[in-house]
Order: structure tokens, then C-alpha cells, then sequence
């Protein structure tokens, strides 16, 4: 097995040969100055089962395009599987057509990274498991979607929030508390989120859910500009909890996320290293290479 730690997940892509026993081989890679991408492999792949390790935030189109060079790359020089493990996959929110006449970006995604090679796609918490499970018998690409939250939950269990209430900020991710409640072992549940398809504005119904004096987690997916998370923490915080903390596997860290969510009140704001930031303190290179050892 070859692991070949793309530009956006060196860090990560390490941690997982490291943790698979085998030597990375990162790519040469620069960027000109019209932003365009240069990407040569460093080791030959003939017949080799090729594990690219690519996160797709900051900068999605670049970091999508960086893959896509790299895994049709490895197909022209003659790879046997190549598994892309993009643990943030970017464009999956855009998983149906909300408005007549939208492109349906994620399932865009999974045919280029079909028609590039890649037989095996890895991801995160993706967006929403249904979706991909729908759009994935479109195309030649297996997906596997891996869970963080067992991991955050056993992190923040360490951190002083065993027994602490676990909140889903949107009722479609409730089994992501289902999960975190299984560890943290303190009740769970969700408000409703909804957002303005237009303008993206978020309304939230807030429930009272009696946690004076309590410790609480809201977990999400991900954070971007952080305004469903600051939402969600401030209600907590105004309903007495002593403590809440944002959790998240992917952290998008938008200008201003983080300012909002510590106002909102949050300690700590935790997530993994699916995009390196200030945050990451959980890593996914364990589960990842699990994953990768099964489809061996
Ligand atoms: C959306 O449904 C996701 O689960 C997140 O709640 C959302 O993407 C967070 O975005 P933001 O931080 O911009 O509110």
C-alpha cells in the first residue's frame, strides 16, 4: 500500500501511514502564481493499492482539484484501487436541488473523482449519509463514512464533561447525540434549525430542557461561520448550564467563528484534525486506518 499524504492533510496523512506501519510518500506540489496547482508523485504506483490522504477545506476548489490530479495521476501510471480519504469532503451540504435549476454539486464531486480513478472514498461525518448513499449507485466509487463523535465524546469524558447533557443544534443530526449521550452518558437532545434557502439566515426553536447548573455539549458536524453553534451554546448558557462546550468534527474556521462562538460562551471548542486548526486536538488517524487496514 502506498500513502500518499496530499498538500492539505500532510499532518494527517503521517499520522496514518504512521499508524499503518508504512512510509508516506508526499507529493511535489506548488501552486503558480495564477493559482493553478503542479503535482507529481514522488514513488511509482504500478500495480499498487494508493491511498491519497486530501482534506478538502480551506479553499475547496483548489484542494478538490489537487485530488483530482493526483488520483487520475496514479490511474495513467497504472495503480491497482485508489482510495481517496478526504476525511472533510467538501460540497456535500449541496446534496439535493433546493431551488429549480441548482447544480447538484456533491454528486458533481463523485463523478470526477470517479472518472479520475478512485475506487474507494473515505470521508468524516459527511453531511448526510443518506444522500451519499443515494448518489453513490450512481457511480463506480465505494464510500465509507467514518464517525468522530465516539472519539469526542471519550476526549471530553477526559476533559471533566462525563454526565454532561449532549445537544444537537439541528434535529437532522440527532444521531450524532445518540452516539455522543452512548459516552457522556448524560440524556441528549436537539433544537430545530432552519435556514432561509435564499439569504441562509438560521432560525432556531429553542426547547427548555432544565440543565441549571449542568454541564453541556453541542455537537455538530461542522462549524463554518459559526452561527449555528453560537445560536445553540448561547440558549444553553441562558438556561443555566455551568459549562457548555462546542464540539465538531470539522472546523471550516471562518473569519469570525471562533470570536462568535467564545461570546456565545463556549469552553472549550474541541473538534479533530479532518482540517488542521487551532482545534484539532482529536485525531482521526486511528479510525482512518482501521478503515484502511478493512479494505485491504
Ligand atoms: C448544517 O446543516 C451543518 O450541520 C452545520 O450546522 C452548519 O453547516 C454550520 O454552519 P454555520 O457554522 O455557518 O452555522
Amino acid at each position: 500500500m502506498i500513502v500518499i499524504p496530499g498538500p492539505s492533510s500532510l499532518g494527517l496523512g503521517w499520522r496514518i501511514a504512521e499508524a499503518l506501519g508504512v512510509e508516506p510518500h508526499p507529493v511535489e506540489h506548488r501552486v503558480f502564481a495564477d493559482g493553478e496547482s503542479y503535482i507529481r508523485l514522488t514513488k511509482p504506483v504500478a500495480g499498487e493499492k494508493v491511498v491519497i490522504v486530501q482534506t478538502t477545506a480551506p479553499n475547496p476548489d483548489s484542494k478538490l482539484m489537487q485530488l483530482l490530479l493526483m488520483a487520475r495521476t496514479a490511474k495513467d501510471f497504472g495503480a491497482g484501487d485508489i482510495v481517496a480519504v478526504v476525511p472533510y469532503l467538501a460540497y456535500a451540504r449541496q446534496d439535493k436541488r433546493f431551488l429549480e435549476l441548482e447544480a447538484l454539486s456533491l454528486d458533481v464531486i463523485i463523478s470526477l473523482l470517479d472518472a479520475a480513478g478512485v475506487t474507494d472514498l473515505v470521508v468524516v461525518n459527511v453531511h448526510n449519509e443518506a444522500s451519499i448513499r443515494s448518489i453513490e449507485g450512481k457511480h463506480g466509487v465505494k464510500i465509507h463514512n467514518l464517525s468522530a463523535i465516539p472519539l469526542l465524546s471519550e476526549h471530553l469524558k477526559k476533559e471533566g464533561f462525563a454526565g454532561a447533557y449532549s445537544l444537537s443544534p439541528d434535529k437532522g443530526a440527532i444521531y450524532i447525540v445518540e452516539a455522543a449521550s452512548k459516552i457522556l452518558g448524560g440524556g441528549y437532545n436537539y433544537f430545530e434549525k432552519t435556514r432561509d434557502k435564499k439569504t441562509g439566515e438560521i432560525k432556531m426553536d429553542i426547547k427548555d430542557l432544565y440543565i441549571k447548573g449542568r454541564k453541556a455539549v453541542v455537537f455538530d458536524d461542522m462549524i463554518s461561520s459559526g452561527g449555528t453553534m453560537a445560536k445553540a451554546v448561547e440558549a444553553l448558557m441562558a438556561q443555566g448550564a455551568e459549562r457548555v462546550a462546542a464540539a465538531c468534527t470539522h472546523v471550516l474556521y471562518m473569519p469570525g467563528a471562533e470570536e462568535k462562538i467564545r461570546k456565545a460562551g463556549a469552553d472549550p471548542i474541541l473538534a479533530t484534525d479532518s482540517i488542521e486548526t487551532p482545534f484539532s486536538k482529536v485525531s482521526v488517524a486511528n479510525l482512518i486506518a482501521n478503515k484502511l487496514r478493512e479494505l485491504e
